[in-house]
């Protein structure tokens, strides 16, 4: 099946994500009223939170487009390396971005990412490089990475936008591999698989970075015996999907999350909420949410090992159709590079924010684990889609794809964050 047709089938995958403004004002509610941990760490007041947040936009766009940016900022020392908050910068116009990349060729890219492949013309979109202020992000070096992953394994859990991801990692790795054929489906799966999971094996290095299709994280199947006709199926969220038993042992965990949450189509579809082995016709999709990220936590802090485990949850991946919803006509083909438009750029998704809080909620120098936060810069990304240049034999009236990226493309750069988190909390070293 098509990605893009898997991506959209299910009407609840989008969330027109809370870019509304009802949305925006329910957001700062909940800002105000649950999180206190989340307007201590800004160190404002509740009531400027907003002017903050647009402030930090002003000063960005005054900054994005000067071409010349220098490449470290001179007034931090480099002798003196400091935390550095790589999900706020901005993106720079480099020739010489990306240093050694992978091509569309390499054989683990998705025919529908394979966007020059496909018809599109323009490859400007590959030579913005992401620098965030005040530091830099180390250049990722596959050798490296190789290296430290020896005996090691990488695992992805999540969407297809996660399944984009490993896509582009594999892809990355690649790179320090001499011969390609030593990289293989551990079950000989092909990798235009779907469903399920796939294995992928750097012979050379006893290294597996794998994937698991789980879009909610926890179990959806049938619901409970005597139930509604109405209800088509429960999702379970005191309970982790079943994969979750393959994830303990892994050494880098990278989980995405809460596309498939959304709160106008959910019901819609007959799916409804089960806790306790019962159904709860009641319980709200956000509530839901939150409950089955709760069950995340218990499940790192009870089953993980937190010596070995380096867990990280990606946030939310926007979209960007213009003109329409995915199945209105919305499209985004003639976006040729990146938003200078900062008033365009839509508010903190609400998954987001639950996601943090929960990580804030754990014991995160025990146990490694980090919000990766790359809603922001790629908020910015709406010329990374494959819109019109999707996967050959796709109708010409088909919707186009601004929700998937190109690869090479955006997720390389959310693999290189990953990358520098792992360098600076030193894994394997
Ligand atoms: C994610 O990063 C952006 C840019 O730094 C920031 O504005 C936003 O508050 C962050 N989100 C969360 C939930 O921390
Ligand atoms: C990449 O890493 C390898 C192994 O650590 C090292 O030998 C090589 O010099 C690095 N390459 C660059 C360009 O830094
Ligand atoms: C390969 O890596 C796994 C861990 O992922 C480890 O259990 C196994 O012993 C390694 N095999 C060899 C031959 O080193
Ligand atoms: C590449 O690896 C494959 C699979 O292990 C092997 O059959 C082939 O001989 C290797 N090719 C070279 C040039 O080493
Ligand atoms: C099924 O529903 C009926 C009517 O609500 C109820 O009387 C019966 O006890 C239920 N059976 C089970 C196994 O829950
Ligand atoms: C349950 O699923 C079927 C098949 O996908 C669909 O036709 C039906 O409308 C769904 N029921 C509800 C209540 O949405
Ligand atoms: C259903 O979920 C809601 C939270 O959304 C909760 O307040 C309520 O007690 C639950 N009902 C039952 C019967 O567990
Ligand atoms: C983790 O490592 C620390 C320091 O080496 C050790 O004291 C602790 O017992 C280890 N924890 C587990 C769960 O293995």
């Amino acid at each position: 099946m098509d990605l893009q047709t898997e991506f959209h089938q299910r009407p609840f995958l989008f969330l027109s994500f809370p870019i509304s403004k009802p949305l925006c004002f329910a957001l700062s509610f909940l800002i105000l009223s649950v999180s206190s941990v989340f307007i201590f760490n800004f160190s404002t007041t509740p009531s400027n939170y907003q002017y903050y947040d647009l402030s930090r936009f002003h000063h960005f766009f005054s900054q994005i487009f000067p071409q010349n940016i220098p490449a470290s900022s001179p007034s931090l020392s480099p002798s003196l390396p400091r935390p550095c908050d790589y999900s706020y910068g901005k993106w720079v116009w480099d020739e010489n971005y990306p240093f050694h990349s992978y091509t569309e060729n390499c054989p683990f890219v998705d025919p529908g990412f394979r966007c020059t492949q496909n018809g599109r013309k323009d490859e400007g979109y590959r030579k913005w490089r992401w620098q965030p202020e005040g530091c830099n992000l180390p250049r990722f070096n596959a050798s490296e990475l190789l290296e430290r992953s020896r005996n090691r394994r990488i695992v992805f859990v999540g969407d297809s936008i996660g399944r984009n991801q490993w896509e582009s990692l594999l892809c990355m790795l690649t790179q320090g591999v001499s011969n390609i054929s030593t990289i293989y489906e551990e079950n000989g799966k092909p990798i235009n698989k779907h469903k399920g999971f796939l294995t992928m094996r750097f012979q050379e290095y006893n290294l597996t970075v794998e994937y698991y299709r789980v879009p909610y994280l926890v179990v959806i199947g049938r619901p409970p015996p005597n139930s509604s006709t109405q209800v088509n199926a429960s999702i379970r969220v005191d309970e982790l999907h079943w994969y979750s038993k393959r994830w303990v042992g892994a050494d880098v965990l990278v989980f995405n999350d809460g596309h498939w949450w959304n709160k106008y189509k959910i019901f819609k579809m007959g799916y409804y909420f089960q806790e306790g082995g019962r159904l709860n016709m009641s319980m709200d999709v956000m509530e839901a949410f939150r409950r089955s990220l709760q069950t995340w936590k218990r499940w790192v802090e009870e089953e993980l090992d937190p010596n070995r485990t380096r867990v990280f949850f990606r946030s939310y991946s926007p979209v960007h159709y213009r003109g329409g919803t995915w199945s209105e006509g919305g499209h985004c083909n003639t976006d040729k590079e990146p938003e200078r438009d900062y008033t365009k750029l839509e508010d903190e998704p609400e998954n987001n924010i639950f996601i943090s809080n929960v990580i804030k909620q754990m014991d995160t120098v025990k146990h490694k684990i980090q919000f990766l936060n790359i809603t922001y810069l790629t908020e910015f990304r709406k010329d990374g889609h494959p819109s019109k240049n999707r996967e050959p034999g796709t109708p010409d009236d088909a919707p186009q794809d601004c929700s998937h990226w190109c690869l090479p493309g955006v997720p390389d750069t959310w693999n290189e964050l990953v990358y520098a988190h792992l360098l600076s909390n030193g894994f394997r070293k």
